[in-house]
């Protein structure tokens, strides 16, 4: 975040750009426009090239028009062609499986060529936006046929997307596979949500503010909730999603992300090492569950058929592409506990699903109410409860709520906000999200990617719930109506408590 683009200066480092998965999605949707906006920024050094890699029988030229067709339909801001033609100078396409050692030595002699006409240093970056069983193949090969080893001052990297392994043991087995032919400082494990403005902006919120940090424990704070609401369907994404779910979908990455970021230790420097070894060290301190334990602080549901709006959803086990005795949770709500001096006792309440009422994404942190209320109106109990509301989507936000005194000649209370809106302070230029992860590989600051340990832990702290879901079967997943916010199981988890989920708003 040091290096956000918009802010800097300096141009990332001329670099070949090698794209695994180059006819996918992410490439069309995501990379490109993401690259486009880095060099309308004037971040992109001219001494850029694009070498796309994938199964697909096509040509460099064919290639080269999908993406300039991509760009056009998805860009996040008008397009220049000057811009365009330059970002598109040097594009070529390579077809092959990912297994076969001869496309790598197809891809060092383009390499090679491309390196002597573009000036590009030899720096080359590996992205591979494949499906996740080609990581450890695609890892591998790059280290056996050196393309990826470091010499002449040129720099290698590879981008590896999510999801990094589908429990402990195989995220274990991938670290170990790359890291046997590459170096820990030349992966970057990437985690779209470590590129979202209002994410990164929780760590400036704590740690540039005298004013949090005081109260940021378990002395003030009564409770955290973190939610990860999507009023999308799982769509066409049947086969992903219904072999994924929605624990390994989003939990050990965007929402430890978040619970990182909001609970780590202050780092003693800005910087990729100490960043991640205090996100690290957050992760290994949360209650590690037993079977039981992990049954009994955990909800997992499906969606039964409802509406979103005006929408009519069909349940889940409809989708395409899923069994239709499917058990794979499309909902998760955990209740996680974190073992340290700062936290000890202090609830995190996690939940994410899919076909909820609507969108939303905040960190919600309930400070403690007033040990006493001297207003006779207005019993301690019915004061408002104090939230700081990280409002990480669709409203980029920061509000805090609290209580007032009523006009009028009593003392009555009311709960009342005050909401910064980043809209109203800064305009900056819509993005990918893609853009500043892109950019600070290219310029080797790993600040924003995940560290093998980091990827570990996360998986270490819900291993114990797919294990006892897969031991439990069908026994306990709930259901949910699309449309709906959740289970009420999910509910009952904080109402033991006494407490209760901040609303989806309709
Ligand atoms: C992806 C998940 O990693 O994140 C999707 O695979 C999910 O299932 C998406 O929809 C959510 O990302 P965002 O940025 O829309 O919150």
């Amino acid at each position: 975040m040091s290096s956000n683009p918009i802010a800097s200066v300096r141009c990332a480092d001329p670099c070949s750009l090698v794209i695994f998965g180059a006819s996918g999605d992410l490439t069309h949707r995501l990379l490109i426009p993401a690259l486009y906006n880095l060099a309308a920024a004037g971040l992109l050094d001219d001494a850029f090239s694009i070498i796309g890699v994938a199964r697909k029988e096509t040509s460099s030229d064919a290639f080269r028009s999908s993406l300039e067709k991509s760009l056009r339909e998805f860009a996040t801001r008008p397009v220049d062609d000057r811009i365009a033609k330059r970002l598109f100078a040097c594009v070529e396409y390579l077809p092959g499986e990912f297994e076969d050692p001869k496309i790598y030595e197809r891809l060092r002699q383009t390499l090679e060529r491309v390196e002597r006409t573009r000036a590009t240093r030899g720096n080359r970056l590996f992205y591979l936006a494949t499906p996740p069983a080609a990581f450890a193949p695609i890892g591998l090969q790059l280290g056996k046929s050196g393309l990826a080893r470091e010499e002449n001052g040129a720099w290698r990297r590879v981008i590896i997307e999510k999801p990094f392994g589908r429990d402990l043991a195989s995220a274990l087995t991938l670290n170990r596979q790359l890291l046997s032919v590459l170096d820990e400082n030349q992966i970057y494990r990437i985690d779209h949500y470590l590129g979202k403005e209002t994410v990164q902006n929780i760590l400036v919120l704590r740690f540039a503010n005298g004013l949090f940090e005081p109260i940021w424990n378990r002395d003030h704070i009564d409770h955290v909730q973190i939610t990860v609401a999507e009023s999308l369907t799982v769509g066409r994404r049947g086969r992903f999603y219904d072999s994924t779910g929605a624990l390994r979908d989003m939990v050990p990455n965007h929402l430890f992300q978040l619970l990182s970021l909001v609970a780590m230790e202050p780092p003693a420097r800005f910087d990729a090492g100490a960043v991640r070894a205090a996100k690290a060290e957050l992760l290994d301190a949360v209650q590690i569950h037993d079977a039981a334990a992990a049954l009994s602080n955990s909800v997992r549901a499906q969606y039964e058929a409802g509406s979103i709006g005006d929408n009519r959803v069909e349940s889940y086990r409809k989708t395409e592409d899923v069994d239709p005795a499917s058990t794979t949770e499309t909902y998760v709500a955990l209740k996680l506990l974190i073992d340290n001096w700062r936290w000890a006792g202090v609830p995190f309440y996690l939940r994410t699903g899919k076909s909820l009422r609507s969108q939303l994404t905040e960190v919600g942190i309930n400070f403690k109410r007033a040990p006493f209320a001297m207003f006779r109106n207005t019993p301690v109990d019915r004061l408002t409860r104090n939230f700081l509301v990280l409002g990480i989507q669709p409203n980029e936000c920061i509000s805090l709520q609290f209580n007032a005194k009523l006009p009028g000649p009593s003392i009555a209370i009311t709960g009342v906000g005050m909401t910064f809106e980043y809209k109203d302070y800064f305009k900056a230029a819509p993005s990918t999200g893609y853009e500043t992860l892109i950019y600070d590989c290219m310029i080797g600051d790993a600040t924003l990617f995940q560290r093998a340990d980091g990827i570990e832990a996360g998986w270490r702290v819900v291993q114990p719930c797919i294990d006892a879901w897969r031991n439990a079967g069908a026994t306990d997943l709930a259901s949910y109506k699309a449309g709906s916010e959740g289970p009420t199981e999910a509910d009952q988890l904080l109402a033991r408590d006494g407490r209760h989920w901040r609303p989806i708003p309709g």
